[in-house]
């Protein structure tokens, strides 16, 4: 009988990609069937954020809800992965007994070997009987040499090219849960583009914590993130490129003459800043000030007059004045930032921000909060509403969640926009050109070209 997998992915893009790798690994290997439900399931995998304490709390939720399935079904194998599994090892067990098996971001790749293990099974090699059931290691990128090539899920795919982060922001748990950066070298990284290629991706996102410290090895020399994308824009199917995440710090001039001279890079951009206040940047380590990160921007607008910039910010950082939080709105006003990413300041044990005095109460963060993202959200809609009237091409997802009887596609600045098929013949298309007729809350209309 096939064995069936179950996994539950928290966190970010990069958690996706590795669980999707899992599953491809787990199903070349033990012949795995990925299911939907956790009861119809033999083995559970929870792939764990820990980049705030509310990411980190729902694991322990999840595992809960888990061990009632475990108490019906004993041969019920668990396993935790991902960034709470490498900064807590083996305390899991302690608090979650009903886990078998505690694995990296990084030794993802030597699941089959510990599944083995974990199930005693009568003939294990003698490698598998060697592996702890906790191995939360670094052995730098030897993952990616382990893994099968990917198997495409419809028209966009993340390809992740680099692992970890070596900036360490004061705030953050990363470069001590993914450890320092690591790139792929770039044939690697290439032979899987170009297996997704042939299997009808027309999308790829490079993906990496801090993706433009890429350095990729080739022929005995390293190549830097705009290189990577120039080779990536060369694989024949390939027509949208998208990257994420970046520093500013590392968003170098040769990544902005990539944006001139690349027309696959689509008029997007994720660039995080956290903050508007040159004090608060100066005590995240970000290495910036608020006027540098608008230098970047206006360089790279010279180039891409019509870019879509989204950000990630931070609010109620220790310290965090009402002044420095109004230099955080002034920044975003004069960006004019589209859909981004916005959170209350959340300590890390162990990252050097936890240890700050932080005075601001909590009631004045929220507030802070719900300010700034009022005012995200009035510009990302004066954005969408200035997309109607326009045209646009589309990337074909396929149905419409609201309406079957239409197709969705996302747009470059990454809209669902939703169309009728009524002018459709024959196959669906991988891409469209709609002009924009309605913006919705969350999602566009457009009338096919
Ligand atoms: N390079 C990463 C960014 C880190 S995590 C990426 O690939 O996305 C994403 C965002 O989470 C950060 O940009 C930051 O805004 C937020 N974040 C990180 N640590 C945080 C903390 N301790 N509290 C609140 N938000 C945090
Ligand atoms: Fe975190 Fe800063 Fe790296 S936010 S992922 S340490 S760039």
């Amino acid at each position: 009988m096939t064995q069936k997998l179950y996994i539950k992915t928290h966190g970010c893009q990069m958690n996706e990609y590795d669980s999707a790798r899992m599953a491809d690994l787990l199903g070349d290997s033990h012949g795995y069937e990925l299911v939907n439900a956790p009861e119809e399931a033999d083995l559970l995998l929870l792939n764990t954020c820990s980049i705030r304490e509310k990411a980190q709390e729902k694991v322990f939720h999840q595992l809960g809800r888990w061990r009632a399935l475990k108490e019906r079904n004993p041969n019920l194998k668990i396993g935790v992965g991902g960034c709470v599994a490498s900064q807590e090892g083996e305390r899991i067990f302690q608090r979650a007994p009903q886990v078998d098996l505690v694995f990296g971001p990084q030794t993802l790749h030597r699941l089959p070997q510990m599944i083995d293990a974990a199930k005693g099974a009568a003939v294990v090699d003698e490698a598998a009987q060697r592996l702890p059931l906790v191995d939360v290691t670094f052995p730098e990128i030897e993952k990616f040499d382990r893994l099968p090539d990917p198997r495409a899920e419809g028209p966009a795919a993340f390809v992740s090219v680099m692992e970890g982060c070596s900036r360490y922001c004061s705030f953050c748990v990363v470069p001590y849960t993914r450890g320092e950066e690591v790139s792929r070298p770039v044939a690697d990284v290439m032979r899987e583009v170009i297996a997704l290629a042939a299997q009808g991706v027309r999308e790829v996102n490079l993906l990496g914590q801090n993706v433009n410290a890429y350095r990729g090895a080739i022929d005995g020399d390293h190549a830097d993130l705009a290189e990577l994308i120039h080779y990536v824009a060369d694989v024949r199917g390939i027509e949208r490129i998208r990257f994420t995440t970046s520093h500013p710090l590392e968003f170098t001039d040769t990544l902005v003459e990539a944006f001139a001279g690349i027309p696959q890079l689509v008029d997007h951009l994720h660039l995080p800043v956290q903050s508007g206040s040159d004090r608060i940047l100066a005590r995240m380590k970000r290495g910036h000030s608020a006027d540098d990160y608008r230098a970047r921007i206006a360089a790279l607008r010279q180039v891409r007059p019509n870019i879509s910039l989204s950000s990630d910010f931070i609010v109620g950082f220790p310290g965090e004045t009402d002044e420095d939080f109004e230099q955080t709105m002034q920044l975003i006003a004069d960006i004019g930032f589209d859909t981004s990413f916005s959170f209350i300041y959340s300590a890390r044990p162990g990252t050097p921000a936890a240890a700050l005095e932080d005075a601001v109460s909590e009631v004045e963060k929220k507030a802070r909060l719900a300010r700034l993202q009022a005012l995200l959200r009035t510009q990302a809609d004066a954005i969408a509403s200035a997309m109607v009237g326009t045209r646009q091409r589309l990337l074909v997802t396929g149905p419409s969640r609201k309406d079957p009887a239409m197709l969705s596609g996302r747009t470059e600045n990454n809209r669902v926009c939703n169309f009728s098929t009524d002018a459709l013949a024959g196959d669906l298309p991988d891409f469209v050109d709609v002009e924009i007729t309605e913006a919705l809350p969350n999602s566009l209309r457009g009338r096919l070209l």
